[in-house]
């Protein structure tokens, strides 16, 4: 995997139609972590055009008021003063209600829903090996939802996007449902909204900011994505640099030179590459940000303080644990706990690489034979 640092090549990379498809061993990861579900990031051709129109008609569709009235609403339904030992737990709970409303419209498959989505971020994070067994209950149950369009409510994404759900077939359906718009629309915006809450309460001077201003500070500072990666359909030269066809390529948005301190109120615009660009950047640009937004507005009102001492980095693989309300701040996660899920991340590491690497493997020769 070559990896490019300068950022205008990056640029131009990531537009260049050559460079539309991701690298195998990406596509390869994103299989096993979204498994039974296939994530539109990993099809390509006419397959990956009517995901992609799905994506962005419901992601621009939906109406703002929308996605501010199902945060209220999950938020009313499930915030309250208390501990909790896992604060990204407690606001991928909350998260997933809300997408759930905005997705489907109502909150029938909320339950279902949100342990699918746990257990798929817990893959994701290295931290929990699959349950299968969740991950069909939600196959199964969206199934009904999705079969039924003369159902789907005005306003949600199923609602705004009908025309571009209906052209796919009843399996790609449940695929999209499941793994962009119920797993990762959770769970982007619940790492993000976490990563505000943490900086917020360990940087003091940022508390006066908007929490727009610090959505986009959190983006900056720790990109959801820990690389963007792409591979050519044919030889490209870049300001003077060759990338050969199928060359894996990836760009690592964390390790790009830039100001590492949290600071909403900044006004350089430095946004980075946290949404990609080109034409595989994030259909979500202007949605997630608008829901992060509204959740972290009422964890902030309703007051989060956490344990002393947390080192915050861009995985959240560790637990933090939170007091939401008043009250003495959270103890501090024991060695024990942060032993025991060292060892699990450690276990579920060591498995996931290798079998990905195997399950990438038929493709992987597929492009070396193409290139030689
Ligand atoms: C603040 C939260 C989010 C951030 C920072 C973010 C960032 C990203 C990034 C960096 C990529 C890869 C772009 C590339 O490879 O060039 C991506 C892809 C994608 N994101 Fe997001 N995302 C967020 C939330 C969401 C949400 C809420 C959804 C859906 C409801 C979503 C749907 C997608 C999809 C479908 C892709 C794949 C696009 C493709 O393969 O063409 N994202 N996102």
């Amino acid at each position: 995997m070559r990896r490019v640092d300068d950022s205008r090549v990056i640029d131009t990379l990531l537009r260049h139609p050559a460079f539309a498809d991701r690298a195998v061993l990406e596509k390869a990861l994103s299989g096993r972590f979204f498994a039974p579900f296939v994530h539109q990031e990993v099809v390509c051709g006419p397959r990956f055009e009517a995901r992609a129109r799905l994506s962005r008609a419901a992601l621009a569709g939906v109406a703002a008021e929308t996605v501010r009235g199902a945060a209220d609403e999950a938020c009313a339904h499930l915030l309250g003063p208390r501990g909790v030992p896992s604060l990204l737990d407690d606001v991928r709970r909350t998260v997933a209600r809300a997408t759930v409303r905005i997705a489907l419209g109502d909150d029938l498959l909320d339950s279902v829903a949100h342990a699918a989505v746990a257990d798929i971020d817990r893959g994701i994070k290295m931290i929990g090996r699959p349950d299968m067994q969740a991950r069909r209950a939600l196959g199964a149950a969206l199934e009904g939802v999705l079969d039924a369009p003369e159902r789907w409510p005005a306003g949600s994404y199923l609602g705004v996007a009908r025309e571009q759900a209906l052209a796919l077939d009843l399996g790609e359906r449940v695929d999209q449902v499941a793994s962009v718009f119920l797993a990762t629309g959770t769970i982007q915006v619940s790492d993000v909204v976490t990563h505000a809450l943490v900086a917020l309460a360990q940087t003091p001077a940022a508390r006066g900011a908007t929490d727009e201003e610090v959505v986009a500070e959190a983006v900056r500072c720790w990109p959801v994505n820990s690389s963007i990666t792409r591979q050519a359909t044919a030889e490209v030269i870049i300001d003077g640099r060759r990338f050969p066809r199928s060359e894996p390529v990836t760009v690592v948005p964390a390790s790009l030179p830039r100001d590492a301190t949290f600071d909403p109120r900044r006004t350089d615009g430095a946004a980075g590459w946290a949404f990609g660009v080109g034409p595989r950047a994030c259909p979500a640009r202007r949605v997630a940000p608008m829901l992060a937004a509204a959740v972290l507005g009422r964890y902030r009102a309703l007051g989060v303080t956490i344990e002393e001492g947390y080192a915050h980095d861009r995985s959240l693989a560790r637990e933090v644990a939170a007091r939401l309300g008043p009250g003495p701040a959270p103890p501090r996660t024991s060695f024990a706990r942060r032993a025991r899920s060292r060892a699990v991340f450690a276990g579920v590491c060591a498995e996931s690489y290798p079998l990905a690497f195997l399950d990438g493997l038929s493709e992987l020769r597929r492009v070396l034979t193409e290139r030689a």
